[in-house]
């Protein structure tokens, strides 16, 4: 029988009592059962360095080193950002795979997002896990950062509900992207509607730094809205036609609005910051919420899931939530450590590509924006 290092393994010790003086014979079993796999996920495409261990689709760690450098410049700042991964990568990697208490040795790939992203933090990831492969002797998967968010909802996790059925909608809003994706099974993915501008993240970041927040303004919009009135302020929606989106528009109408309103009243923001806070917050879920209302029309699907970034926004999940709860959508939203960018959705994604044998070559080459 032919067996390779990826059919089986685990060797059972049976000790069998004997009689004085031999004690115990020790049997040697070789038992067929199949082996689970070790996936080391890395994502290095933006601005958290991140390295994650999967057993098959369980968690064993995932570990974030995010980067404080960007917070003052209102935005990621690329150069940064590449020396901030080459600081923290060899730390964040040797982190992960102590505390999953797994050996290098024990790992059957390296799975790494080589995009869409910025270039030079794509090339820091895609550098390391090409000499870890090389040196370990083990295959090296590439992955593509858009859809590894979708595969987050793929993890087990007992915190986490069972995934969605194929075919299902995934609403994924990141701070580079907003995409309406038909997922139609975990290798084919068809965009079928996009932001032509700004992403919905990018929009709650420009608006936080308007008001003066620091970068990632999104988070801090998510808290200051808890308390504050979502009718306080309104602004125009976009006119997009389909299932496209555009936050442009937002972004330069409260620009001056909070002009005209800072004439009047230096002190207009800090004063009015929890309800212009939720009223943002509020815009930008109503504009989502509007095509993907038209989108999950239009295919007849009511299997709806959100993923990426702003999928942590609390006013975004409960919005789900809500159609659930009135019988209209089933609903599938990542745990919040799922959301952002974190490397286990990378080594999912990379599991997925491993059952399929899908295998990237040495010379493979980030890429910066958006492909399926
Ligand atoms: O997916 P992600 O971590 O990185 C990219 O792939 O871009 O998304 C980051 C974006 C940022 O724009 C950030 O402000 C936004 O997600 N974000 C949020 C929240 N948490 C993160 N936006 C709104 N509410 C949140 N709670
Ligand atoms: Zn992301």
């Amino acid at each position: 029988m032919m067996m390779t290092s990826n059919d089986i393994h685990i060797f059972l010790l049976f000790l069998i009592p004997l009689p004085p003086p031999y004690e115990y014979e020790i049997t040697l079993s070789i038992c067929l059962l199949p082996m689970s796999t070790f996936i080391l996920g890395i994502e290095s495409s933006c601005d958290d360095t991140s390295a994650a261990v999967l057993k098959d689709r369980k968690v064993l760690a995932n570990l974030i080193a995010n980067q404080d450098v960007h917070k003052n410049f209102g935005g990621v700042v690329p150069e940064l950002a590449s020396r901030a991964h080459q600081q923290n990568i060899i730390p964040v990697i040797d982190n992960a795979l102590r505390s999953a208490n797994i050996q290098k040795k024990q790992l059957h790939a390296v799975a790494f997002t080589n995009g869409p992203g910025l270039l030079g933090s794509l090339l820091v990831g895609t550098s390391f896990a090409k000499s870890f492969a090389f040196a370990l002797g083990i295959p090296m998967i590439t992955v593509n950062h858009m859809h590894a968010h979708i595969h987050a909802l793929f993890i087990e996790d007992e915190l986490q509900k069972p995934p969605p059925p194929f075919p299902f909608l995934c609403l994924t809003v990141s701070g580079g992207h907003t995409q309406i994706v038909l997922v139609k099974n975990p290798y084919s993915m068809e965009v079928i509607g996009q932001t032509i501008d700004d992403a919905a993240g990018e929009a709650f970041d420009k608006a936080a730094k308007i008001m003066g927040l620091p970068y990632p303004g999104g988070p801090l919009i998510d808290r200051h809205a808890s308390s504050g009135n979502p009718d306080a302020f309104s602004f125009p929606h976009p006119q997009v036609s389909g299932l496209d989106y555009s936050f442009s528009g937002l972004k330069t109408s409260i620009l001056y609005f909070l002009r005209d309103q800072l004439k009047h009243d230096p002190n207009f923001i800090e004063k009015n910051l929890h309800d212009l806070s939720a009223s943002i917050q509020s815009n930008i879920i109503q504009i989502l919420m509007k095509k993907l209302h038209l989108a999950a029309r239009q295919t007849g699907i009511q299997h709806i899931a959100i993923a990426g970034g702003v999928s942590a926004n609390s006013g975004l999940r409960k919005a789900l939530q809500e159609q659930e709860a009135a019988g209209k959508w089933k609903v599938y939203i990542p745990r919040f450590e799922y959301c952002t960018d974190n490397a286990a959705m990378i080594a999912i994604s990379g599991y997925f590509n491993y059952l399929q044998k899908d295998f990237a070559p040495l010379d493979t080459v980030p890429f910066t924006r958006y492909k399926s």
